[in-house]
């Protein structure tokens, strides 16, 4: 029987090659349609020249509101982007040797240590639940990917624990603190399995973690795992281009080298460009403004490219977890369009104006698909490119969110490669630290996270929390039960 054929020429592939092009920001619409633009508020130059004494600050290093436990850190921009080129020839080597002897790759850890990471790898090769159904030919004999620890869902971790059955298996487990208790728990799941299943399962695991101290360094320094740090001065939101992104990276095939000349490029032009054409100064500046002046609470962080939604979601964690802090901050939310214009896309055209937009727009998208129409409700559309059709829809909806009140941004990517991914987090991981430093606040530390990671502590029975548990129990058995129906 005849299987289903796809007529040639109906999946194509870009025709540019590998280019160093700069990531551009079209802010042309951040303000209000037919009204003025938001560099004309009337503090909007106080605040960029603010900015970019943040900047120097920031480069310095050694103000108080940089510092987590009397490090400053900003090693994500002194350090990350700089880092030797020997030291990004090991990991690939390492990444390489593992990727050649299993058929499938873990990477166990939640937040910073995570998100970044399936960003990337999603952008790179497409979505996991697709990557990993094309053939080991067809992937370019990368391994099948999975991600565990960034929740605890007992169904999900289930399954992806029956599709590892009877496979070559390995793990990357990155924790800087080494005690976070989700990823500790796949962990922990995952180590037994190895080790009830090769002889050689610590030779099938990579630590990603702090250089001397946790848990986790201690099991590592034990079982003889190979190891990579997470370094002092770097948090897990900024870690992407450290050890944390690099290792899980170069497993799955991704040019490091590329990614991390991506991420200096975009540090220098940081460095080096005047703030009124600064990337990173100007936004920075915008959300500011859009939050403080003009009560903006949301963030809208939106893409048509499905292979970015990963790093919409890189987004929703940078600004919120550095900049909500004292009553502050505006929210991230990922859209991912067209899907999302048939369900929020209302709210965001029409609802409460408390929000701004910020697009991520792609020039060269890559492969493409030719519509095919003649006969068909769309034959008008015959013949071209659905990147076209999918770009005009994103303008259309960019150009009416502007028109209803929202003032939108476009980051333009030239393209979706390791360079590009390598600047454009460069260039965020800069807007988000100014950000939350223009608001007088101390990017880098998260205090409601540990909060809630000692509540749970706490509820799951850790030993040496006892006393919370009971003060907590106490507290529940205040509420009112005539609240319960
Ligand atoms: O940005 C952060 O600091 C957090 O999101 C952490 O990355 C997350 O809580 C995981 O922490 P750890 O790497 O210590 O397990």
């Amino acid at each position: 029987m005849a299987g289903f054929h796809v007529p040639s020429g109906t999946i194509t592939r870009g025709k540019s090659r590998a280019s160093h092009s700069p990531i551009r920001l079209d802010f042309r619409r951040f303000g209000t349609a037919g009204g003025p633009h938001v560099t004309e508020h009337i503090k909007f130059t106080h605040a960029l020249n603010r900015v970019a004494d943040l900047h120097s600050l920031l480069l310095e290093s050694k103000s108080e509101l940089l510092m987590d436990k009397g490090v400053a850190m900003t090693g994500w921009k002194t350090e990350s982007p700089f880092i030797a080129e020997g030291e990004l020839d090991a990991i690939l080597k390492h990444g390489r040797k593992l990727a050649k002897s299993i058929d499938d790759f873990v990477s166990v850890g939640i937040g910073g240590s995570y998100l970044g990471n399936r960003a990337t790898l999603e952008a790179i090769h497409g979505p996991l639940e697709l990557f990993n159904l094309l053939t080991v030919m067809e992937r370019g004999h990368i391994p099948r990917q999975f991600f565990l620890g960034n929740h605890m869902s007992p169904g999900y971790t289930a399954r992806v624990l029956q599709i590892l059955s009877g496979r070559s298996v390995g793990v990357n487990v990155i924790s800087k603190s080494g005690g976070t208790v989700e990823p500790a728990i796949a962990f922990a799941i995952l180590k037994e399995a190895l080790e009830n299943s090769y002889p050689d399962a610590a030779a099938r695991i990579v630590a990603v973690t702090d250089r001397s101290k946790g848990a986790l360094k201690e099991l590592a320094d034990e079982k003889g795992y190979a190891t990579y740090v997470v370094p002092d001065n770097v948090g897990g939101r900024f870690s992407v281009t450290s050890p944390v992104g690099l290792f899980g990276l170069a497993v799955a095939g991704v040019d490091i080298k590329e990614f991390i000349a991506g991420a200096k490029f975009a540090e220098e032009m940081t460095r080096e460009r005047p703030a009124e054409k600064n990337i990173a100064m100007l936004r920075a500046t915008m959300r500011y403004i859009a939050h403080v002046e003009m009560q903006k609470k949301i963030e809208v962080a939106s893409t048509g490219i499905h292979g970015l939604k990963g790093v919409t979601m890189w987004m929703q964690q940078l600004g919120p977890e550095s900049e909500g802090k004292n009553g502050q901050g505006l929210w991230v939310s990922p859209e991912f369009y067209t899907e999302m214009a048939h369900a929020n896309g209302q709210m965001i055209q029409m609802g409460e104006r408390n929000m701004i937009e910020t697009f991520l727009m792609v020039e060269d998208t890559g492969m493409d698909v030719k519509i095919s129409a003649k006969g068909t409700p769309v034959s008008y559309l015959d013949g071209k490119k659905l990147s076209s059709v999918n770009q005009a829809f994103i303008d259309g909806l960019r150009d009416a969110h502007y028109e209803g009140g929202v003032p939108t941004m476009s980051y333009i990517l030239p393209r979706i490669d390791a360079f590009t991914l390598g600047q454009f987090y460069q260039l965020e991981m800069n807007t988000i630290a100014l950000s939350g430093l223009l608001l007088g606040q101390n990017p880098f530390i998260q205090p409601g996270v540990q909060q809630y990671k000692d509540v749970a502590n706490a509820r799951s029975g850790k030993p040496g929390t006892e006393t919370a548990l009971a003060d907590m129990m106490t507290a529940e058995k205040k509420l009112d039960p005539k609240f319960i129906v």
